[in-house]
């Protein structure tokens, strides 16, 4: 074989191994390749988008939906069942609506969730913590330690960390990257 075949058959066997490959893994629906492949593509991710029309509707109009990954269970449970008094408001919901948004905020909170935030907060919570605002937790303060209580409690555009969305820009993706906050009246956040 002169070298010029040898190189093109080379690189027809790369090939169709890569495609073969590529097949085995991408191809097979229930396999453990493709929940392994989707499992560590999620755990890039900041935490799991709202994806329930109720609870948008419901808890989105007063304030930012918060994505259920940030709470564990408990949170969002003792949190349901209090709504006559959430945070000083009446925040009550026909027991139809109650339960669906319970049942979604359950079945999506950050107890066994592999999105990076939802493991930060519950890796962050001490035994038997469960925080009623996710400003509450460890993990949160530790995120925000270096940002002066003045640029948030004393901004006419803000008033409290809670308003997420208004420094995260892409808050409702479900991303809280650090290069993507741009902080009202201050501007974005060089570390
Ligand atoms: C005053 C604006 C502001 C508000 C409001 C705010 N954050 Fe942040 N957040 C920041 C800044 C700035 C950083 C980066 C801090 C640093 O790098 O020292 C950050 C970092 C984070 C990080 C870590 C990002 C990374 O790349 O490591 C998470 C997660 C986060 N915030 C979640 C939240 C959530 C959830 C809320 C609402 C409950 C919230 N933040 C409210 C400004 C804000």
């Amino acid at each position: 074989m002169k070298t010029y075949q040898k190189i093109l058959s080379l690189v027809a066997v790369t090939a169709t191994t890569g495609l073969l490959f590529s097949a085995t893994v991408y191809g097979d629906d229930d396999g453990e390749h493709k929940s392994f492949f989707n499992w560590w593509q999620q755990s890039k991710l900041d935490v799991a988008p709202v994806n329930n029309l109720a609870y948008r509707e419901e808890c989105g109009s007063s304030h930012v939906a918060y994505q259920p990954g940030l709470l564990p269970q408990a949170s969002w449970r003792e949190m349901m069942a209090g709504l006559e008094d959430h945070f000083g408001d009446n925040a009550e919901l026909s027991a139809g609506v109650n339960q669906e948004i319970l049942d979604y905020l359950l079945a999506n909170a950050a107890d066994d969730s592999n999105y990076k935030r939802s493991e930060g907060i519950m890796g962050s919570l001490r035994p038997g913590e469960v925080p009623l605002r996710i400003t509450d937790t460890v993990y949160f303060k530790r995120k925000h330690d270096e940002i002066p209580a003045s640029v948030v409690v004393d901004n006419k555009e803000l008033g409290s960390f809670s308003r997420c969305a208004a420094c995260h820009t892409r808050a409702d993706t479900g991303s809280y990257e650090e290069d993507e906050v741009k902080i009202p009246g201050v501007g974005r956040w060089e570390d």
